[in-house]
């Protein structure tokens, strides 16, 4: 086989076009739906293959995947996230704070799995293609593993769930991660009871989604004056996105 030959860029057959926008569309940070039944080992892999697939700046693949189904070690996560939670409560103005109590916001011991997704600042050397200037391109890279490994766990059945209250240092040493590895995501992952059809956030009244066509700026911050035609695209297609539409 020809190495340097380009494969044929043609838009993927329709079925499997519209199953990559219903991975994205469908997937969902999961915390209460989780069931305790195994992961097998084949599908675990295949998702760490995507991620592993991620886009990387200077192909650097700074990240490691530290698998973690001891209830010992996802018990000491879960006080760290207690203790991190009972503080958080208290950054938000007073009239959300019941609602932020209220909130699910982990299932550390519910999903069978827990992957902390990391970044080794030193695993290419001191340049590095793409981050001479900008150094936080690396926990960048990882964290395109991260939604890799997310969607295809949306592809194969699996609910994930990003844990990110808690005090970072603490979970570096609970886990023994050395100094110069940052970690980047603490994923919850497992077979779940099913998919909410929209963010939870959304359905607690807490956010909502933005208007696509109010983030889309042409040629200077701010402009939106170039491209009218473009904006009432992006308005119907976010449309199609909600109602389902968009799958074709
Ligand atoms: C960087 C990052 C950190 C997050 N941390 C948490 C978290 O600590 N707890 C939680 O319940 N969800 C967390 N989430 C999930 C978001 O709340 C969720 O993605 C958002 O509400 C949209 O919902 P969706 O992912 O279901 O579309 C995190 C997501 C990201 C990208």
């Amino acid at each position: 086989m020809d190495e340097s030959a380009l494969l044929p860029a043609l838009p993927l057959p329709d079925a499997e076009r519209a199953g990559l926008y219903r991975a994205i569309l469908t997937r969902r940070d999961t915390r209460g739906e989780f069931l305790p039944d195994a992961v097998s080992d084949e599908t675990l892999s295949r998702v760490l293959v995507a991620a592993h697939h991620a886009p990387s700046v200077g192909y650097m693949q700074p990240w490691s995947f530290l698998v973690i189904r001891d209830r010992g070690v996802r018990r000491r996560v879960h006080d760290a996230f207690l203790k991190a939670h009972g503080e958080a409560a208290l950054m938000f103005p007073e009239d959300k704070r019941d609602v932020y109590r209220s909130l699910k916001l982990e299932g550390i011991m519910e999903a069978p799995i827990n992957i902390c997704v990391t970044c080794d600042r030193d695993r290419a050397g001191p340049a590095v293609i793409g981050r001479t200037h900008i150094r936080a391109m690396d926990l960048f890279s990882s964290v395109c593993a991260v939604q890799n490994l997310w969607l295809a766990a949306r592809a194969e059945g699996l609910g994930v769930g990003w844990v990110s209250i808690f005090d970072n240092g603490t979970v570096q040493r609970i886990l023994n991660i050395p100094k110069r590895v940052v970690p980047v995501a603490y994923l919850c992952i497992g077979k779940v009871k099913g998919y909410h059809p929209r963010p939870e956030l959304e359905t607690a009244g807490w956010r909502s989604r933005l208007p696509l066509e109010s983030l889309v700026h042409f040629e200077q911050w701010g402009d939106q004056s170039a491209e009218p035609a473009l904006l009432d695209r992006l308005r119907d297609s976010a449309r199609a996105a909600r109602d389902g539409s968009i799958f074709g």
